[in-house]
């Protein structure tokens, strides 16, 4: 129904379902619940964004928006309006969303607006589609945008095609440029290394321009990750405030442009890094750039994150309303130090502590050069023989004896150079012919440009399940950016190299998804530098960081809720910062899709019963840790102490984590978050260690919704490195 109504609003009030509109005035508006985008033609015949913000309230006020921006000390608006697809050429003295040198050598390029239409999709999305050409070249660009209503986030996309007589070079090519006209704009951005993700940091953004980007080739992430927040006229804010915040769903190097101009309008560009990357389009070809997704709200970073959540879960991360695999891993425990009777025995422990599955990590393969260490046979994905002389059949078998599933480790798009892979194709490899070859983790990236690679990777993945039908996850890893960037097979096409190396990875992971649908993949990359919700159409979760440090984690976590869902992001108990308790590492891991990679022979008997109740209420609360709505309350960043809680249906879960508190520190109330003011929750303290009661007063009383959300609950405490996890329940 309100899909319907909106479809009938759009047609009335937007221009025509296809509309040409040389005389200006055609009106296009794209909406969710909260946001309007709203373009407009000039009498020139281009097309102009004539709003972006709260949505308006009355129809009869879009006839007011005008395409022209503020005017500059030339008083020349009009002229430079935000145009919708901004050229270079054509008139405006800012960055471009598109450069084109044509055949004929001519840099410009003039779009003119010709038609538009509106189609529903599934769910409560609307697509937009807006046709343009250039009036003196056969090139057409075509914009795309999906609205999803209800979780408030736009999806955007371009097409640019031409029929030129001969090939056109794309210099830039982005996926979508905005504008604001605010006073004052603020950037939250993410940076970050290996053991190190999703650090936040703030700054004001000034005349001139800021970037955000990478040129990693294989990944988007590591350095700088591809989200961010934007605080519009103030500094970002969890609860208040206008914020739009944003990603790209691009597996390889990628660019957001923020150009402030003279006057103070902001510019937002967000698409495929051009670095290296000019293109050749051939006549007749389509480029597709990639998704540029975002949200904008006033409601401060909190609500357009759950939108983000929302939006993943229903429409863009693999199995995004499914359920989760709980699990243990070896890679901290044993790295690659194991053979048969280690890994029975450690899918006995699985099973003994309660969780669905064994994963086993790296160092499981290679016999020429066997993996030993990450030094050799990366490429020769055959059982190792020393080591598990009975293959992978016999350990699928070994689990099912446990009573628990088999997942395995892969890192098919890289290789060794000590390796069969190596000997036997060294023009699969990704390469400098003349210069010093550079490692990253003593390995090399295979090159995904060339269909015979592609068919390659892909058949490490079907080779296991054909043998292995029973196998049921995969570890994807990715631990090495491009190095020695030459493709022996693009040849002197090497500009190439960086887009078409992420279209073959989509090419394998389309097939992937294609055969085997239903399997659980967790995206890898020497921690967390692969989390782009372009592979995220292909996994179901990914690993965050190889640092497992739980204060550390409290950080990283914080940032990629933000974006995710907490089901897409692992979370594992392990060793690290032994100087925290199981509990401690066990309550911080529970915000998320939780796992294990320790040796149970580590810990106490007291340790490991509290583990084992620890993943039965996970399992039992799952349903509101993985799918209830998030709600950061309390920053990390802020303080000594932190809280998060998870809102589901009928019960919520509230995470209380006290960092290093100060001396005599006054402790205030937390505020919940998310409740219904008029139901009454029982609150009880759970996670408990063995023998051990609530100490807090607050334990088994019931409040009110209102209570909890206006007055709070003094549940931090000055214990140093202690956490406090709580289940609030519906009182009838
Ligand atoms: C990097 C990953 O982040 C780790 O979890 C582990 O899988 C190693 N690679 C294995 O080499």
């Amino acid at each position: 129904m309100k899909k319907n109504l909106f479809l009938l609003f759009a047609l009335l009030f937007c221009g025509h379902a296809v509309a040409t509109a040389q005389e200006g005035n055609e009106c296009i508006r794209i909406s969710t619940d909260e946001t309007d985008l709203i373009y407009k033609t000039a009498p020139n015949g281009r097309l102009y964004q004539t709003y972006l913000g709260k949505r308006l309230l009355h129809d009869a006020d879009l006839k007011h928006l005008s395409t022209a921006s503020k005017p500059g000390s030339d008083g020349s608006a009009g002229l430079q309006g935000f145009e919708a697809y901004v050229t270079a050429g054509g008139g405006d003295f800012f960055e471009p969303a598109l450069s084109i040198t044509h055949s004929d050598g001519n840099m410009s390029t003039v779009l003119k607006y010709v038609s538009s239409e509106v189609k529903p999709l599934d769910g409560n999305a609307t697509e937009t589609v807006i046709r343009m050409k250039d009036e003196q070249y056969p090139l057409e660009v075509t914009l795309h945008y999906v609205a999803y209503s209800d979780e408030n986030i736009i999806k955007t996309w371009t097409e640019i095609k031409h029929t030129e007589k001969l090939p056109v070079y794309l210099n830039q090519y982005a996926s979508s440029v905005v504008y604001f006209e605010r006073p004052r704009y603020f950037l939250n951005e993410y940076s970050g290394d290996w053991a190190k993700e999703m650090q936040l940091g703030s700054q004001e953004l000034l005349p001139g321009k800021k970037l955000l980007e990478t040129k990693l080739g294989t990944r988007a992430a590591m350095y700088m990750y591809p989200f961010f927040e934007l605080g519009l006229g103030e500094p970002v804010a969890e609860g208040q405030g206008e914020v739009v915040l944003g990603t790209i769903a691009w597996t390889g190097n990628y660019r957001f442009t923020f150009e402030v101009d003279k006057v103070k309008n902001l510019r937002l560009m967000a698409g495929i890094n051009p670095y290296a990357s000019r293109y050749e389009l051939q006549p007749g070809e389509t480029f597709v750039t990639p998704e540029f997704i975002f949200s904008r709200s006033d409601r401060g970073s909190g609500a357009a994150s759950r939108g983000f959540q929302a939006w993943a879960k229903r429409y863009q991360l693999k199995d995004g309303e499914g359920d989760r695999l709980t699990l243990l891993n070896n890679w901290e425990n044993t790295s690659f130090s194991f053979d048969e009777k280690i890994l029975s025995a450690l899918m006995k422990d699985a099973a003994h502590l309660g969780v669905d599955m064994f994963l086993l990590d790296d160092g499981w393969f290679g016999n020429k050069y066997p993996r030993n260490n990450d030094k050799a046979g990366l490429g020769d994905w055959q059982a190792m023989k020393t080591k598990l002389p009975h293959g992978v059949p016999f350990l699928v078998k070994e689990a099912k004896a446990a009573g628990v599933k088999f997942g395995i480790w892969i890192e098919p798009e890289m290789v060794n150079p000590k390796s069969s892979l190596a000997e036997e194709h060294p023009e699969w490899i990704i390469k400098l012919p003349n210069r010093e070859t550079q490692y990253y983790r003593n390995q090399l990236v295979l090159d995904l440009t060339n269909p015979e690679v592609q068919d390659f990777v892909f058949g490490v993945v079907d080779g296991l399940l054909t043998e292995n039908p029973d196998l049921a996850y995969f570890k994807w890893d990715c631990n090495s950016p491009i190095t020695n960037p030459y493709s022996p097979y693009l040849g002197e096409k090497q500009d190439r190299l960086y887009v078409d190396y992420v279209r073959g990875l989509y090419n394998v992971l389309e097939r992937i998804k294609a055969k085997y649908p239903d399997i659980p993949m967790m995206l890898c990359s020497g921690g967390g530098a692969r989390c782009d919700y372009g592979a995220l159409r292909y996994f179901t979760e990914f690993w965050a960081s190889d640092n497992t440090d739980p204060i550390e984690r409290l950080y990283i976590q914080w940032g990629f809720s933000k974006f995710f869902p907490m089901k897409a992001i692992c979370a594992h108990v392990t060793s690290w910062n032994r100087r925290t308790s199981i509990k401690f590492r066990v309550d911080v891991a529970m915000m998320c899709k939780m796992g294990f990679d320790i040796g149970l022979k580590e810990m106490t008997e007291d340790e490991l019963t509290f583990c084992k109740q620890a993943v039965a209420t996970y399992k039992e609360l799952k349903p509101t840790i993985l799918d209830g709505e998030f709600y950061r309350l309390v920053s990390p960043y802020e303080g000594n102490h932190t809280a998060v809680m998870s809102v589901g249906e009928r019960e919520a879960v509230l995470y209380t984590y006290n960092i290093h508190p100060r001396f005599a520190e006054v402790l205030y109330p937390i505020r919940l978050q998310g409740l219904d003011a008029d139901k009454f929750y029982r609150v009880e303290e759970i996670n408990l260690m063995p023998g051990k009661t609530s100490a807090f007063k607050e334990n088994g009383q019931v409040y009110s919704g209102d209570y909890l959300m206006t007055a709070g609950l003094r549940l931090f405490t000055t214990e140093d490195l202690s956490s406090h996890l709580f289940r609030l329940c519906v009182v009838e």
